[in-house]
């Protein structure tokens, strides 16, 4: 895979300033793409900027809220007049809720699904619509078509498999695989491609940064240093899920599974959905 392979590309990552976001907007960063590296958290987008730009690569840092609809709209908009219209958007941004489904509290599933379906409907609406209109306003040319650019959604293997212990987590990665087929059904005509990236266990903050919504304190701190150790232990770095979405965009792939478990659960789910239906009613706590 030659190494500018994006040169000259406009890429924005939301949720950039950590973990999978950081690692796919460097990994386009050098392979020539400008980023706009997009988080809740401003200063680690600066830092993931900076980053960028050792290695030669454009890149500017926005704060946004991607579950806030108005920060969304804004954000879209000042891109297209700062920038242009991106030709790879990647809706990586997204935050973990664990517990049951009955100690699941309205807040919680309004927060997750917030974050991880309508962050990621944003991010498709805006940049899809700027996507599609750019295309549209292109000449016809039936011999060399014209790109009209890639999204990436990041789902997650939970998005083929249930699991009592992970219920909203659970359904919003199964929406966004679904989010995403339809999509790429819609937008094939328009010569835009698009993803959903599956991935297992990394080794990134994302049990840090949950809700455990069981139990008293003492259980969530048990809870949420099993996470850890379990991530740990797995140790695959967010770097290859980088590597894998930008193979994802050169070959235009429906859907990618990532690591052995994303795999696994993959396969599982078409030749063995009973089984994953056994598994689900493992309890977090063993
Ligand atoms: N780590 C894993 O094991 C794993 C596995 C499969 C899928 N994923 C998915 O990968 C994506 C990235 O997660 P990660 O593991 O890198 O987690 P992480 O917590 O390390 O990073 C998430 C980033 O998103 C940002 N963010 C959170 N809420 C936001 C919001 N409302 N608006 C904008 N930015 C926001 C955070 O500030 C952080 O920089 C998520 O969608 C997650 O569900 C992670």
């Amino acid at each position: 895979m030659p190494l500018a392979h994006f040169d000259g590309a406009l890429a924005v990552v939301t949720g950039a300033g950590n973990g999978i976001g950081r690692a796919i907007a460097l990994r386009l960063a050098e392979s020539g793409a400008s980023v706009v590296a997009a988080d809740i958290d401003l200063p680690a987008a600066e830092r993931t900027v900076t980053l960028a730009k050792t290695l030669g690569a454009g890149g500017t840092a926005y704060q946004v809220d991607v579950a806030d609809r108005a920060a969304m709209e804004t954000f879209a908009a000042e891109v297209k007049e700062a920038h242009r219209v991106p030709d790879i958007v990647v809706n990586n941004a997204g935050i973990a809720v664990a517990g049951s489904f009955l100690d699941t509290g309205v807040e919680d599933w309004e927060n997750i699904l917030g974050v991880n379906l309508w962050g990621v409907i944003h991010g498709c609406r805006l940049f899809g619509g700027q996507m599609r209109d750019r295309v549209n306003a292109l000449p016809n040319k039936p011999d060399k078509p014209n790109f009209g650019g890639h999204i990436v959604n990041i789902a997650s293997a939970a998005a083929f498999s249930p699991w009592r212990a992970m219920p909203a987590y659970c359904t919003t990665k199964a929406a966004v695989l679904m989010l995403s087929e339809c999509l790429r059904a819609e937008l094939a005509g328009s010569r835009i491609g698009v993803t959903a990236v599956c991935p297992g266990f990394v080794s990134t903050d994302l049990v840090d940064h949950g809700t455990f919504v069981e139990g008293d304190d003492a259980t969530t701190e048990r809870l949420r240093t099993r996470g850890q150790k379990a991530i740990k232990l797995r140790n695959y770095p967010p770097e290859k899920v980088a590597e894998r979405v930008v193979h994802a965009i050169i070959k235009n792939k429906p859907v990618v599974p990532v690591n052995f478990e994303g795999h696994l659960l993959h396969t599982l789910s078409r030749v063995s959905p009973a089984s994953l239906r056994l598994l689900a009613r493992i309890p977090a706590r063993g």
